[in-house]
């Protein structure tokens, strides 16, 4: 397995493209279950969850073609995906697929919506929670579904078709407000989701079934209606940007200090990040197409308390990323994890770092250190992981972070990307 050896210490200085968002994109290839005509998605980011989600289509019976857009330097920024679903040729979503990452289990209401049926492996993806699948399961229940769990698989039927139906979600989700509005797509009928997730990449995801001719009110708010209709057809997306790769690398600029600029994104789709930072004493300039972020590394960080929450709310995903920001402040911050419980796996592994942090339940009280010390650590999942190549750009002396492929499930050239801003950065190839 890869490892990434850093040589902390050194400021940033340079220009990073943002990449298309991982998180809208998954979705937004699953959307091509709903149609038989052509599906075709630019900037689609070049990461492993991507291309485990292209596997798991063409199981279904996808054709796939990948059109490799050199970005001048031979990588492959900005590639495009053409999915056709002519036919689906099973509804058997597998095990071997599904347990590496959650978005896989997407295909469940889509599958059941346009073919009656399907059986779909309960998720895997990062070990951050229990990360259940009542909401997605008693949604589609809500719309006519009968739905078994056997051996490990979520077994369903709709063999009269999917209904529209009201639905009152008790906890806001991301993947089961996808589900569902994939579905309801093509129900018959109108169905309403109450207590919908915002996140932009639902609005990315509503903005591409709309252009397939889907019906959908409520666009970017808690509140979505459908009007299902008998077909979809083909459309041309382009993805929206990482939000949360734009937000590590400003974290990156205000950890290791100096002056990063960020392309090819929009700060809007941070301003919960850019808000703490600026607390924090980092200075940001939004651009036409993205945002400056600097700090003098002569400059103290402040310590300030953070609190996720569904968007427009500080995101989970960044959590790690601005705890390590933390541990090197002037001060002390309270950061509280209220999406999933069991997201503070990075802990003992910024400790080693020299990182002083207690947590109580689901707070940590990080208390800035004079200096982080490289040492050898492991990646945990994939936003922890990053936290630690954060840490590293911070700490004196090497840091080697091992495991690193949950970093590759993310994020796109990562090391070069940072690389060309100064950073002291190789990945080392493992056996
Ligand atoms: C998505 C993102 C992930 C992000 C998360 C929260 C993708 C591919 N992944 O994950 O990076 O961290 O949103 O912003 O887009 N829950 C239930 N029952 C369910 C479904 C979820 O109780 O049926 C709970 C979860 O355990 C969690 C909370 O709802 O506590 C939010 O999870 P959810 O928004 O569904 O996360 P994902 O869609 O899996």
């Amino acid at each position: 397995m890869d490892s990434i050896r850093i040589r902390g210490g050194k400021p940033l200085n340079g220009k990073i493209e943002i990449s298309g968002a991982k998180n809208a994109a998954l979705p937004l290839m699953v959307a091509c279950l709903l149609t038989d005509e052509t599906v075709t998605l630019s900037n689609l980011p070049h990461v492993a969850d991507i291309s485990t989600l292209i596997n798991l289509l063409c199981q279904h019976g996808v054709q796939a073609h990948l059109n490799g857009q050199s970005n001048g330097n031979g990588n492959c920024n900005g590639r495009a995906i053409s999915l056709t679903a002519t036919s689906i040729t099973s509804t058997e979503a597998p095990y071997d697929i599904v347990r590496k990452m959650r978005a896989g289990a997407l295909v469940l209401g889509p599958l059941l919506a346009r073919e009656g049926k399907a059986k779909v492996s309960l998720p895997g993806g990062c070990a951050i929670g229990t990360r259940p699948m009542n909401l997605h399961l008693d949604g589609l229940e809500a719309m006519g579904a009968k739905i078994d769990i056997d051996g490990g698989y979520m077994v369903a039927e709709a063999p009269n078709g999917l209904k529209g139906a009201e639905i009152r979600f008790e906890t806001v989700s991301v993947g089961a407000t996808e589900d569902l509005l994939m579905a309801a797509c093509l129900a018959e009928g109108t169905t309403v989701l109450e207590n919908a997730a915002k996140e932009p990449e639902i609005t990315d995801l509503v903005r591409l079934l709309t252009a397939m001719g889907a019906k959908i009110e409520g666009e970017g708010t808690d509140r979505l209606v459908i009007e299902g209709q008998p077909t979809l057809q083909g459309a041309d997306y382009k993805v929206m940007p990482d939000r949360i790769e734009t937000g590590t690398y400003a974290i990156a600029a205000a950890i290791a200090g100096g002056r990063i600029e960020l392309t090819n994104t929009d700060a809007s789709l941070i301003s919960s990040v850019l808000e703490i930072l600026t607390a924090a004493g980092v200075s940001v300039e939004e651009t036409e197409d993205g945002l400056i972020v600097s700090r003098d590394p002569a400059s103290p960080i402040k310590g300030v308390d953070v609190m996720t929450q569904p968007y427009p709310g500080y995101p989970t995903d960044m959590q790690a990323q601005i705890m390590a920001l933390m541990t090197v402040s002037k001060g002390a911050s309270m950061i509280t994890e209220t999406i999933f419980e069991n997201r503070f796996m990075h802990v003992p592994e910024l400790t080693r770092l020299g990182a002083n942090i207690n947590v109580h339940g689901h707070s940590a009280l990080v208390r800035g250190a004079d200096q982080l010390v490289g040492a050898q650590v492991m990646a945990t999942d994939l936003r922890a992981s990053v936290s630690l190549v954060l840490a590293g750009l911070a700490a004196s002396g090497e840091t080697v972070i091992n495991r690193v492929y949950h970093l590759d499930r993310g994020y796109e050239r990562l090391e070069e990307k940072l690389a060309a801003c100064g950073a002291d950065i190789l990945r080392i190839q493992g056996e």
